[in-house]
């Protein structure tokens, strides 16, 4: 499959046309942002690690009855995926209090969790990604009631299967950032990427940070964290 031409270029990812009108071809970069862009630098070999990473975790989901828009890795930086249209909200989960849910609610980081919370970010950059519940989702036109009950049932399940699977790895899945899309049919899968840009990880034992936060907070060995997550995974 080739890519025909560029149809959109995020911060961390492009993506392009193919001649299957319901497929895309979307290319990693080693671009990083942070705080709605606002922060930028480059994280090398990123983008395989973020491919690669995020290919694999979405055919496992499958597995588990979990629907993606995974097709096919081309190679280490492309892969095609079913064209969807996004549902603009970033839907967090979290097990283990850390970064925004900190912050917010006056708390220290590392509480762990009786039951996993979720919340709803609005994905817009100008007003900063504010936070909404289901009710303001619905009542701005985002996603209707049914949608917005499946996402949550579908992020549950993500979060069920994947940390069970990183637990194994000794990594410790923090909390996590997904985006979902419909289909030209409406079917809601998951898209967008899954990754150390979009997850938290803490290593089991140290608490080590082995996740994007090494490079929004300056705390240096950010590739080799996100080497490190690689090796954990696919043990190369
Ligand atoms: P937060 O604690 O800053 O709200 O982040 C929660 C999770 O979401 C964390 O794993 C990082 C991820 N995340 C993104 O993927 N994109 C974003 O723009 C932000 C703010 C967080
Ligand atoms: N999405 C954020 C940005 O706007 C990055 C992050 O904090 O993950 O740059």
């Amino acid at each position: 499959m080739q890519k025909i031409e560029q149809l959109y270029e995020g911060k961390a990812k492009k993506v392009y046309s193919t001649e299957d009108e319901n497929l895309v071809i979307v290319s990693y970069k080693d671009d990083a942002t942070a705080f709605d862009g606002l922060k930028k630098g480059t994280i090398s070999g990123k983008g395989v690690v973020n491919n690669r990473m995020s290919n694999f975790l979405m055919q496992i989901l499958e597995k588990n009855g979990v629907k993606t828009h995974f097709v096919e890795e081309l190679n280490d930086r492309e892969t095609v995926v079913k064209k969807v249209s996004i549902v603009p909200l970033e839907v967090i989960i979290r097990n283990i209090s850390a970064g925004s849910f900190a912050k917010r609610f006056g708390v220290e980081e590392g509480i762990v969790f009786e039951e996993p919370t979720i919340e709803f970010s609005y994905k817009n950059d100008d007003l900063h990604d504010p936070l909404m519940n289901a009710y303001h989702a619905i009542a701005l036109g985002l996603a209707t009631r049914e949608e917005i009950e499946e996402i949550k049932a579908m992020a549950f399940k993500v979060n069920s299967v994947l940390k069970e699977y990183f637990l194994k790895l000794n990594v410790k899945l923090v909390d996590f950032k997904l985006e979902f899309g419909r289909l030209a049919d409406g079917t809601i899968v998951l898209a967008d990427e899954i990754s150390p840009d979009t997850c938290r990880f803490w290593d089991k034992v140290t608490n080590e940070k082995l996740d994007k936060d090494r490079f929004r907070r300056d705390l240096g060995g950010v590739e080799d964290a996100y080497t490190e997550m690689m090796h954990r995974v696919f043990g190369d």
